[in-house]
């Protein structure tokens, strides 16, 4: 590891930083710099700068910057290591001169490996064009374009017993090889192509590299799908299919769960990008990790049928224990999501994803349906098995929310339920070691949650214009009052901006009798905006958001961390759900903001 030091020299010499980021996001050329929507925070106009000379990244919008390294740790959520070595692996730049002898094996022999993939997936896409057959009239028939079929990468393997084998053969590598791959079968000394008469679906890895297949029949025979078996390159449960294409149009880091190939390429060609498929198997671990990488939420969107609701609750119990929020998508009558939106559209799938259910919610409606509420013993069996599913919430907005809509629909008094759910907090106080434990995590959660340099440089930013500009000056006063600024000095110059308001540029000299710290003084001298006077009113106002959005956020952490104190103490009943209405306005505030 001695010389990691100059094998990050040897990226940064090797690399542009536009290239890095412009495969992620799209980056437009102004002049010298590059400007972009900034893939940390939701915006409408660009505020994220790239600058080439200086190889780092601004967001003018959120504050987050830095270089190749910090954007490919921020994009795939990885470590310092992890993101020098993914970046050193990607330029062809050895990341470790003195690799053991296996090491290097295993690293020839993965890229073997996906060689043969690789050859193989060409392979078989050249099939399907090359003469007519039925797999191309089948694609075609499920309503996939050429387009998709290439993005793709879709292909036929022909009804024949050595096409693929002798393709493979003749490029120099080993039958034992392709056995391995699980491209080529082995029975009694006899090897012949696993997939014949197939329509191929190349399976990737989060880089693009291919590494096995899924290979479907043409008509209603079984089995319905061959896969690749597992092998050095392919580890089925440490993947998920189309992270290579989703990872780069993920918005609001959320992520639609599938359950098969055609759910996935469908709605990929409806503009629907942002979509993972577990390929019928029961979700991971490993899977869910590779998730959280990316995103933090997840609505789930798997068949209709009995298996794919035992699929979704099982999924759910694995996506909430690595705290990712989940959603559940209801497709009414149609069996999976690939016959949703060719039936119904784009517009109502969006829709769908808009009314989707939280988890909690999905649950209750289930139990709902199983249960006869009309029967008093059904009924009271229901509320206690909803209730039960109400108090693993942690969130004591969520507690209140769900306990209004369980009384809505059972018709049952709301202050019944509140009452069981309270019972159970009493339960947890009578129990000193259970407390303990949450308190503790709570406490540790909550001096995690600190004003970050990045929220001090968004309003820094903002108050550097209101002093450099005064036609924006008058525009952000409309907006900002003091409430909405989180730090003291911020809150001392607003003051003083409405006192003098009639004061053209304000420089920052005039602000030193104000008593502001010396830091933040210094950071707001090192704010450079350029071009002010034409900075767009979308800009200003993605600015102005941002700023009451980390107030909002941070008054948010406040209470919680107050409620966290308060929670498990009876006589604070009032106060606690004072707390928690306090909470809810702000976060619709918040969730007004967000529109
Ligand atoms: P589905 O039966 O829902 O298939 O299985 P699908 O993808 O919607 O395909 P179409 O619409 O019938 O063409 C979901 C996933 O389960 C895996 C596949 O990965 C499939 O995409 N599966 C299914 C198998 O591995 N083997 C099978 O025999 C069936
Ligand atoms: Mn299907």
């Amino acid at each position: 590891m001695s010389d990691i030091k100059s094998i990050i020299d040897d990226i940064k010499n090797r690399v542009d930083i536009i290239d890095i980021i412009s495969e992620y996001i799209n980056v437009e050329q102004r002049g010298e710099s590059f400007k972009a929507l900034c893939p940390f925070h939701n915006e409408k106009t660009p505020s994220f700068h790239i600058s080439t000379q200086k190889q780092i990244y601004k967001c003018f919008g959120c504050g987050e910057g830095g270089d190749a390294i910090s954007f490919i740790m921020k994009m795939e959520n990885m470590e310092f290591l992890e993101a020098v070595k993914f970046l050193a692996n990607k330029y062809g730049i050895e990341f470790n001169s003195n690799m053991s002898e296996k090491n290097k094996k295993i690293l020839e022999k993965t890229k073997k490996y996906i060689d043969i993939n690789t050859e193989s997936a060409r392979f078989y896409f050249k099939n399907l064009f090359s003469i007519r057959n039925n797999a191309y009239e089948y694609l075609r028939k499920r309503g996939l374009d050429d387009k998709t079929i290439k993005k793709f990468g879709l292909g036929y393997s022909f009804d024949s017993f050595n096409s693929l084998k002798n393709f493979l053969i003749s490029k120099g590598y080993d039958i034992s090889e392709l056995i391995e791959c699980g491209l080529i079968s082995k029975k009694e000394e006899k090897t012949y192509d696993k997939f014949r008469n197939r329509i191929m679906f190349p399976i990737f890895d989060y880089r693009g590299n291919v590494i096995g297949f899924g290979g479907r029949v043409l008509d209603n025979s079984n089995p319905k799908y061959l896969n690749s078996p597992e092998s050095i390159v392919f580890n089925k449960s440490e993947n998920l299919y189309g992270i290579n294409f989703c990872k780069k149009e993920i918005k609001n880091k959320t992520v639609i769960l599938v359950e098969g190939y055609m759910d996935l390429i469908s709605l990929f060609q409806y503009g629907i990008k942002n979509v993972l498929a577990s390929l019928g198997t029961s979700l991971t671990k490993g899977q869910a990790q590779l998730i959280r990488r990316y995103a933090d939420t997840v609505i789930i969107s798997y068949d209709k049928d009995d298996a794919g609701i035992k699929a979704t609750l099982r999924a759910i119990d694995i996506l909430i224990n690595f705290g990712i929020n989940v959603r559940v998508l209801d497709l009414e009558s149609s069996k999976d999501p690939d016959e949703f939106i060719r039936k119904y559209g784009v517009l109502e799938f969006n829709k769908k994803i808009k009314e989707s259910s939280h988890y909690i919610k999905y649950k209750i409606d289930l139990l709902y349906k199983k249960y006869n509420i009309l029967n008093d013993d059904e009924k009271i069996k229901f509320l206690g098995e909803a209730i039960s599913l109400i108090k693993t919430l942690k969130n004591h907005i969520e507690i209140d929310f769900y306990s209004n809509y369980l009384s809505k629909i059972s018709k049952t008094n709301i202050e019944s339920i509140k009452m069981e759910i309270y019972n159970y907090n009493k339960n947890i106080q009578n129990n000193p070691n259970k407390n303990y434990k949450i308190n503790k995590t709570n406490k540790e959660k909550f001096e995690k949650i600190k004003i970050t340099k990045k929220i001090v440089f968004v309003e820094e930013n903002l108050i550097k214009i209101i002093l450099e500009n005064t036609n924006h000056r008058n525009l952000i006063l409309s907006q900002i009052q003091e409430k909405d600024l989180l730090l003291y000095e911020s809150k001392e110059i607003l003051k003083y901006i409405i006192k003098n308001k009639e004061l053209d540029k304000i420089t920052i000299d005039k602000l030193k009798s104000l008593n502001i710290h010396e830091e933040y003084i210094s950071d707001l001298e090192k704010i450079i905006i350029n071009d002010i006077d034409n900075l767009d009113t979308n800009y200003i106002r993605d600015v102005i958001n941002n700023t009451k959005k980390n107030t909002i956020n941070q008054k948010i952490n406040n209470y919680q961390k107050e409620l966290s104190i308060n929670e498990n103490k009876k006589e604070v009943h009032e106060k606690v759900m004072q707390i928690v209405t306090e909470i809810r306005n702000l976060k619709k505030e918040l969730e007004s903001l967000n529109k």
